[in-house]
């Protein structure tokens, strides 16, 4: 262990929630924040005798079945923060189920953002424990630590068991999409295909693949900002309870340390991440993410980033979607430290000084730390893939991009995008799909006349398109086309797609089509050329056509988005970002440390 870098800094007359239940200079306030605070049976001491009061941003609900187990794992927190002399309170969170919510989770992603700021801005909390699992739950926590700025800690809620099937692990979501498309081919039917589906979840905790969930969750330990070798537990087992207490107690540490989310998340931290992400092959959805935080931190964090630092690094963890194994298996293995200690050896973690929530160095935490199974996670020397980070490719039709390197098999590398006898490189004509809704309506008629040769283009589903934006560009190929034996085509798209998906595929071109973006002009038959060695998309037009198309799309009163169905859609798209720049709100991230406002 290194020398541990942070101290006692603050005093009990420092804390702020004395502010609300020990102010002399307004003992009628005093009196009124304390009366209904004792109504349920808090004393006098828990709320006044110097205790720090910590919050708990509970996730966890019976609408949030991924994050649910947090109601259990919070009565050890709680024991936790009272062992170390804090006295805990819960929040109510804002639910974002990933697979319940409409018309997607990601469109909460910033309402929850917001209520918690204004829980932790309004009330008398000196520190949080952010309770994090399904997919926007991180971000969405993270960030509202990193705008209120008072000392914080997330705690995972910890991933299912695997699930099996067949005697074969069936993984979240990639088990579905799998199956969907036995279903398209005729291979299974209705019910073979939820069975298939329902057996990924065999226990409580998120997804149990390297989707959003698990990618996110690793990604705020290495950020920092939960405790080291935490991430990965499943949530069902005795250790996932026992460093709920660990955290609680911890919680209270840094309370007296004054460890904020600024002192641990800096630009130096997401370096780290985007390398971990790419050793993870974590899920699309991370740039967009962690974009956001280091906004709301006023850190520059861009796209060019995610492929500056990440292209490079390969591929570590062999597990589904990229791979075999699952989550279980990533935790028996060893889990985040083991790949920190196999990148840290190799010296492939660019800020090992970082710090992190436990007080200690990146470094520190994870220096030797071994993999137990070489299969599951890799050293260096013997990496699944050798390139497997995000790239960012531009051109005519958008200004960035995302494509996942790491799901692209060798074959579909070397003999798909090759086409035109250039390794690398790949042209076709688009078929373009207004939204997911047009696509399941179209995709298997032979009207279509979809080849080998096709690449599946979906556009108004981007975050002002579908508000939040739709995780739909997961496209398959036609159910003729599968038959005859082409499983994968090239998708682009302005929307996300579920970190759990495997299929090569474009995503979260910024601008979308709804942002004027050049989606909105491409017509189905339109040649487009990708070039993954320029990190290129174009459609091949020349410029007098595209500008007529432009007039003529404006003419006709601009890309035609649905109305929005809530008060919330219509307030949402008033003021986001681009997926480029994080999908956060205009505005909101000039406000920073609000804690001391
Ligand atoms: Fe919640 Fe995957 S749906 S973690
Ligand atoms: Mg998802």
């Amino acid at each position: 262990m290194g020398p541990k870098v942070s101290a006692k800094r603050i005093t009990a007359q420092q804390l702020r929630s004395r502010q609300w239940f020990d102010n002399p200079d307004d003992p009628e306030m005093t009196a009124l924040y304390l009366e209904k605070y004792i109504n349920y049976g808090l004393t006098w001491e828990e709320l006044r005798s110097g205790k720090p009061i910590i919050g708990i941003a509970q996730t966890g609900s019976d609408l949030s079945p991924c994050n649910r187990h947090h109601l259990e794992l919070t009565k050890r927190v709680r024991d936790g923060i009272i062992a170390a002399g804090g006295t805990p309170l819960e929040i109510p969170v804002h639910p974002i189920q990933e697979t319940g919510k409409r018309p997607t989770a990601n469109l909460d992603r910033n309402l929850t953002y917001l209520g918690l700021v204004e829980a932790l801005h309004g009330y008398p909390i000196d520190a949080v424990v952010l309770n994090i699992g399904c997919d926007k739950t991180t971000p969405a926590l993270l960030m509202a630590a990193a705008t209120v700025d008072i000392p914080a800690i997330a705690l995972s809620v910890g991933p299912m068991l695997n699930g099996w099937l067949n005697g074969k692990r069936a993984g979240s979501g990639t088990v579905v999409w799998e199956a969907r498309k036995k279903l398209a081919a005729g291979e299974i039917d209705d019910q073979q295909f939820l069975e298939m589906a329902a057996a990924s979840v065999p226990s409580v905790g998120y997804c149990n693949t390297m989707g959003t969930a698990s990618t996110m969750n690793s990604l705020a330990e290495i950020l920092g900002m939960q405790l080291p070798g935490s991430a990965s537990i499943p949530a069902p087992l005795r250790e996932r309870g026992q460093v709920s207490y660990q955290t609680g107690q911890r919680i209270v540490e840094m309370v007296w340390e004054d460890l904020k989310p600024s002192d641990i998340m800096t630009r130096e931290a997401f370096e780290n991440a985007i390398v971990m992400c790419s050793a993870l092959g974590g899920s699309t959805n991370a740039p967009i993410h962690l974009n956001a935080i280091a906004r709301h931190l006023g850190c520059e964090l861009s796209n060019d980033d995610w492929q500056r630092f990440g292209y490079d690094i390969p591929l570590l963890v062999n597990l589904q979607p990229a791979g075999e194994y699952l989550s279980e298996d990533f935790y028996r293995a060893g889990g985040v430290p083991a790949v920190a200690g196999n990148m840290l050896f190799a010296g492939l973690i660019p800020n090992p000084d970082a710090i992190t929530c436990n007080g200690q160095t990146l470094a520190a935490n994870y220096a030797g730390s071994p993999s137990h199974n070489e299969d599951v996670i890799r050293p260096v020397s013997k990496p699944m893939k050798s390139k497997a980070g995000f790239l960012n490719l531009k051109g005519n039709l958008f200004e960035s991009s995302i494509m996942k390197t790491s799901v692209i098999s060798d074959e579909f590398h070397e003999t798909y995008f090759n086409n035109v006898g250039e390794p690398g490189t790949f042209e076709g004509t688009a078929i373009v799909f207004d939204g997911p809704e047009d696509f399941n309506k179209r995709i298997d008629d032979p009207a279509l006349n979809a080849t080998a040769s096709s690449i599946l283009v979906m556009r108004g589903t981007g975050p002002l398109g579908y508000p939040g934006g739709a995780e739909v560009v997961n496209m398959r190929p036609p159910a003729y086309l599968l038959k005859s034996g082409v499983t994968a085509l090239p998708c682009i798209g302005d929307g996300r797609q579920s970190g759990t998906s495997g299929s090569p595929s474009i995503l979260n071109a910024a601008p979308e089509a709804a942002a004027g973006g050049g989606l909105s002009i491409l017509k189905t038959g339109d040649p487009i050329r990708i070039d993954l060695n320029e990190c290129s998309v174009n459609v091949l037009l020349d410029d007098d056509e595209i500008d007529r198309r432009y007039a003529e799309l404006e003419k006709a009163g601009g890309f035609k988005v649905p109305e929005s169905q809530t008060p919330w859609q219509k307030l949402f798209r008033e003021n986001v970002k681009q997926f480029d720049e994080g999908m956060v709100f205009e505005g909101a991230t000039e406000f920073r440390s609000v804690a001391k406002k």
